[in-house]
C-alpha cells in the first residue's frame, strides 16, 4: 500500500496483464454479519482485507463473536442462540457505511446499550431514514448529536411486528438491507413486511442482499420493488463455507483501464459477467463507450474498441459506483458525457458530484453540474494539464483519477493521500502498475551519491519511502557480487573477471526491505561488513563486472519511480535523470557520525583513525581510474554537516517538488 503524502504518476502510455482483484466490500460486510448472527461456525474465503471490513470485524468481536483470521479466510463463529451481551458498548464505524447501517439494525432489534460513532465525516452521512424505519417498529435510538446522524445510542426494544415497516428508499438502499438483514432476528413468529416509500435506488445492492439471506437461509418474499417480506419462522442457518466475489466495483477501473490503454489487453480474475453485483452492468455501460469485452466464469477480458471513446447520455441509478468511473473515461471521448441519476454520489464518502467536477476541471476539462448529474466534456490533444487530484478520503476518487495519466499530451498526475484506497482496494497502484507501462523517458530517477558514510543510504532510503518510490542499493550489488565470487572460489582480482561478470550478469539478488537475499539465503549481514566493503571496491574497478551489472540495475527503474544511490548512478546508469544529490560531508562529521554509531553499538572506537580512515578512502575512491567517486556535473551538492537527516530528505524533496509543479 502506498502511504505517502502524494503518488505521482508518471505519463502512461500502455497496459497489458492481469490483474487478480480483492473480495467486494459489500458482499465481504453483509458475509460477515450474516456469518455473525448465525448460530454455528462459517469459513469465509476470499474476504475484502479492507478499511470497512475491519470496521466490521473489530464490531463483531466486542459483540463476542468468534472471529479468526488467516489470510483471506476468516472463520466466523455466530452469536446465534447464544446471549448477546449486556454491558454497554461502545463501537468506531470509521467511515465503514455498509458496516454502519446494518450494524445499527441489528443491534438495534436485538437491544442492549450500545454507542454508534465514526470519524466526522460519517457524522455528516444521514442516517435518519432507517432510524425512523426502526422506531416505527419500536427500537429505541438517540441520537448523540445532530438529529438524522451519527453518533448514536441503542437500547432495549419493545418490538411492534403488527404493521408494515415504511423505509424511504431513495436516499440510500443501505438502510433496506439493513432492515433485511435485521428483521430476521425478530420474526421468529410471524411475518414481518417492510414497504419502500419513494423510488427505490440501487437495486442491485438489494438484490445482492437478497441473495446472500438466501445463502443463510432467509427466503425474504419480493413484491416488485415496493414491499418485501420476511416470512414466519425465519432463522439464520449457516451456509458453512462461502466464497466472496471480487469487487465488481474494484473491476470498473480495469475495464476503463482496458478501454483507454494501448496493449495487449486487460484480464481482470475474480469476477465474470455472471456476478451477482450489479456494478457488473458497468461492463455494457464501458462497452457502449467503446470497450471490446469478453467474459467467462470469474473473468474478463479488455481491449481498446472504439477510440476515441463514445461520449453518451446514462441513467446511472443501476451503478451509482462504478458510474464515477465513466465520468474518467468521458475524459478521453469525442464528445460530452452525461451521467443522470446519481443524486445519492452527494452523500457519499464525499461530495462525489462535486469532487467528480473539481478535480476534471483541474486536468483541463469543462464539466457542468446540477443536483443529481453531471456533464464531461472531452479533453483534446493539447489540452491536458498537470494537476495534483484532491481525493477527499475518497478511495473512488483517488482510483478514478489515476486513469487520467494515460492522456494523450503525457502530463503527470500527481494523486494526493493514495491510502484513501485501503476503503476497498488496499493495493489498488501496485495492481495499476503491475500492468501499466511506459517509457523509461518518464519512469523519473532521483540519484544520490556522495562519499563513504555520509548517510546516503539513509537519505536515499528515506525520500524513496517519502515518494513510494522504489530504492537501488547500487553499492550492495557490487558486495554482493563480491560475496557470490568468493561463495564461487574465485579471487576477486583482474585475472577472474570474466568470470565475476558472468557471475554478476545473472546475479539471483533480491531485495526485501533492509533485507538482501541471494539465492534465497540471507546475506544482509555478510554483506554489510567492512570487509564486505573492502571486496565490493575490489570487484567494483574491475570494467567488465561494471558492464555486467548496467542491465541489472537499469531494471529498477520501476513504475511510480527510483532512487538510485550509488557511485556512478548519475553518470553512467541514469545520465538523464532528472535530479541528482551529491552528498558532500566533511571528513571530520563523517567521522564523528561513525564514531557515535560504533559507541551505540558498544564497540570501541577511536575518532582520530576513523577520520585518517575515511580520509585515505577518499583519496583512493577519487583518483581511481574507473568510476572515480565525482559528482555529476549536473549534480546539486548538498553539504549535511549540519543537517540532520529530517532536514536533508526535506531539502531533496523541495528540490524534487521544484521540478515537479503541479497545478
Ligand atoms: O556504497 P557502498 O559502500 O555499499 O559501496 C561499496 C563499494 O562499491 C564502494 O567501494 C564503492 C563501490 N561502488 C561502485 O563502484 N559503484 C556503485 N554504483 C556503487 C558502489
Amino acid at each position: 500500500m502506498f502511504s505517502t503524502a502524494f503518488l505521482d504518476l508518471p505519463a502512461l502510455q500502455g497496459a497489458s496483464g492481469t490483474v487478480t482483484l480483492p473480495g467486494s466490500k459489500s458482499i465481504s460486510n453483509r458475509v460477515l454479519l450474516l456469518s455473525a448472527l448465525c448460530q454455528g461456525t462459517t469459513v469465509v474465503h476470499d474476504l475484502l482485507d479492507s478499511d470497512d471490513t475491519r470496521v466490521m470485524l473489530a464490531a463483531l468481536r466486542q459483540l463476542g463473536c468468534g472471529v479468526e483470521v488467516q489470510g483471506t479466510t476468516v472463520t466466523i463463529t455466530g452469536l446465534g442462540g447464544r446471549a448477546w451481551p449486556s454491558e454497554s458498548i461502545e463501537f468506531f464505524m470509521g467511515n465503514a457505511g455498509t458496516a454502519m447501517r446494518p450494524l445499527t439494525a441489528a443491534l438495534a432489534v436485538q437491544g442492549g446499550d450500545f454507542t454508534l460513532k465514526g470519524v466526522p465525516r460519517m457524522h455528516e452521512r444521514p442516517i435518519g431514514d432507517l432510524v425512523d424505519a426502526l422506531r416505527e417498529l419500536g427500537c429505541a435510538i438517540d441520537y448523540l448529536g445532530n438529529e438524522g446522524y451519527p453518533p448514536l445510542r441503542v437500547r432495549q426494544p419493545s418490538l411492534q411486528l403488527d404493521k408494515p415497516i415504511p423505509v424511504r428508499g431513495d436516499v440510500s438502499s443501505q438502510f433496506l438491507t439493513a432492515l433485511l438483514m435485521a428483521l430476521p432476528l425478530a420474526a421468529q413468529d410471524r411475518a414481518i413486511a417492510i414497504e419502500v416509500v419513494g423510488e427505490l435506488i440501487s437495486k442491485p445492492y438489494i438484490e445482492i442482499t437478497l441473495n446472500l439471506l438466501a445463502r443463510y437461509g432467509i427466503q425474504v418474499e419480493r413484491q416488485g420493488w415496493e414491499r418485501f417480506v420476511i416470512p414466519a419462522g425465519s432463522r439464520y442457518q449457516s451456509p458453512g463455507t462461502i466464497h466472496v466475489e471480487a469487487d465488481a466495483s474494484s473491476a470498473s477501473y480495469f475495464i476503463a483501464l482496458g478501454a483507454i490503454a494501448m496493449g495487449d489487453g486487460i484480464r481482470i480474475q475474480g469476477v465474470g459477467a455472471d456476478s451477482i453485483q450489479g456494478d457488473i452492468r458497468f461492463m455494457d455501460a464501458a462497452a457502449h463507450m467503446g470497450a471490446k469485452i469478453t467474459s467467462g466464469p470469474n473473468w474478463l477480458e479488455i481491449q481498446r474498441g472504439a477510440w476515441p471513446l463514445k461520449g453518451m447520455t446514462l441513467d446511472c441509478n443501476h451503478i451509482p459506483d462504478a458510474a464515477m468511473t465513466l465520468a474518467v473515461m468521458a475524459l478521453y471521448a469525442d464528445g460530452p458525457t452525461t451521467l443522470r441519476n446519481i443524486a445519492s454520489w452527494r452523500v457519499k464518502e464525499t461530495d462525489r458530484i462535486a469532487a467528480m467536477a473539481n478535480e476534471s476541471r483541474k486536468l483541463g476539462a469543462t464539466v457542468e453540474e446540477g443536483p443529481d448529474w453531471i456533464t464531461i466534456h472531452p479533453l483534446a490533444h493539447g489540452q491536458w494539464q498537470r494537476a495534483s487530484i484532491h481525493t477527499y478520503d475518497d478511495h473512488r476518487v483517488a482510483m478514478c483519477f489515476s486513469l487520467a495519466a494515460f492522456n494523450a499530451d503525457l502530463v503527470q498526475v500527481r494523486i494526493e493521500d493514495p491510502k484513501c484506497v485501503a476503503k476497498t482496494f488496499p493495493d489498488y497502484f501496485e495492481a495499476l502498475f503491475s500492468v501499466a507501462h511506459t517509457t523509461a523517458l518518464h519512469i523519473p530517477v532521483i540519484c544520490i551519491d556522495g562519499p563513504t558514510a555520509s548517510g546516503k543510504g539513509t537519505l536515499a532510503s528515506r525520500v524513496a519511502a517519502a515518494l513510494g518510490y522504489h530504492y537501488l542499493d547500487s553499492g550492495a550489488l557490487y558486495r554482493v557480487t563480491a560475496h557470490a565470487a568468493l561463495q564461487a572460489g574465485l579471487t576477486l582480482e583482474a585475472a577472474d573477471e570474466a568470470q565475476i561478470a558472468d557471475l554478476a550478469r545473472q546475479l539471483p539478488v533480491r531485495f526485501e526491505g533492509e533485507q538482501v537475499l541471494l539465492n534465497h539465503v540471507d546475506v544482509t549481514d555478510a554483506i554489510r561488513s567492512e570487509q564486505g566493503g573492502m571486496n565490493a571496491s575490489k570487484v567494483s574497478v574491475l570494467p567488465a563486472v561494471r558492464e555486467a551489472l548496467v542491465q541489472l540495475q537499469h531494471s529498477f527503474q520501476r513504475l511510480p519511480g527510483l532512487l538510485a544511490d550509488g557511485r556512478d548512478m548519475g553518470t553512467v546508469i541514469f545520465p538523464d535523470a532528472p535530479l541528482k544529490v551529491f552528498l558532500t560531508a566533511s571528513a571530520a562529521q563523517r567521522a564523528e557520525r561513525r564514531h557515535k554509531q560504533l559507541i551505540s553499538k558498544g564497540f570501541s572506537a577511536n575518532i582520530d583513525a576513523l577520520r585518517a580512515d575515511l580520509e585515505a578512502r577518499d583519496a583512493r575512491d577519487m583518483s581511481r581510474s574507473v568510476a572515480p567517486l565525482k559528482p555529476a556535473q549536473d549534480a546539486l551538492l548538498l553539504d549535511n554537516s549540519s543537517l540532520t537527516i529530517e532536514a536533508s530528505v526535506e531539502q531533496v524533496m523541495v528540490w524534487w517538488q521544484s521540478r515537479q509543479v503541479f497545478g
